[in-house]
């Protein structure tokens, strides 16, 4: 099958916030040959950038607010029968600040996955920056995930590495891998949309390898 001809995946994304890895999907998407749509965009929280950036582009969005709801199982029952309006091969999660139960997750069983900012399995949870810099390490960075009930776990699909700089404070951090993130969740997507990353539950592999394994990064990176 060409690139041309092979049909779409299609992607809904969930929110609460500033949305930039949003806009990151939403600009690689907006070429014709990228292999992924994004056909809806909810959020959690009303009137947040992130629906600002859906729908200058045009995209679909929905408002599902959790305060509105009684208990955490009836707010995602309804986000769910949002979600399968939209008959999404995958869900993107991009800033989503809501734990979700175990039923959602199993629900959209190998459909759900997230970006994180850190190298997990290091780091998982909030503060990831400063917990980097507190533990000294050289390297820091993000991964995107297939979501299990564990917070932050589940099957890495990709990860980006970012030097920590000596002067660096958890800003600053934040600022170079969010720029790192940006352009790993459009590429992680677009892999799985080429049928590069294959999803299973338990499972999330390269379907070939996509660099020659050779590279070394180093930090520091002295000659
Ligand atoms: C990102 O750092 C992402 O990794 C984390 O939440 C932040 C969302 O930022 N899960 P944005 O809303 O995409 O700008």
């Amino acid at each position: 099958m060409t690139s041309a001809s092979r049909k779409k995946l299609r992607a809904a994304v969930m929110v609460s916030g500033r949305g930039s890895n949003l806009q990151a999907l939403l600009d690689a998407a907006s070429a014709p040959d990228y292999p992924a749509s994004i056909d809806l965009v909810v959020s959690n929280v009303p009137n947040v950038q992130a629906l600002e950036r859906a729908e200058k582009a045009g995209i679909r969005t929905e408002v599902v607010p959790h305060r509105d709801f009684d208990s955490r199982e009836t707010f995602e029952r309804e986000i769910s029968a949002v979600l399968e309006s939209a008959s999404p091969d995958l869900i993107c999660q991009a800033g989503f600040m809501r734990i979700l139960t175990p039923w959602f997750i199993e629900r959209w069983d190998a459909q759900l996955i997230n970006i994180h900012p850190s190298l997990l399995p290091a780091f998982p949870g909030l503060k990831t920056h400063e917990r980097a810099l507190e533990a000294g390490v050289r390297l820091h960075g993000c991964t995107v995930h297939l979501v299990h009930t564990e917070v932050d776990s589940g099957p890495i699909l990709g990860q980006a590495a970012v030097p920590v700089m000596p002067d660096d404070d958890a800003n600053s951090l934040a600022e170079r891998v969010l720029q790192a993130e940006h352009l790993l969740y459009p590429t992680c997507l677009k892999l799985i949309g080429e049928g590069k990353i294959q999803i299973g539950s338990d499972d999330a592999r390269l379907a070939a390898n996509l660099c020659d394994g050779t590279q070394v990064l180093l930090n520091p990176d002295a000659v």
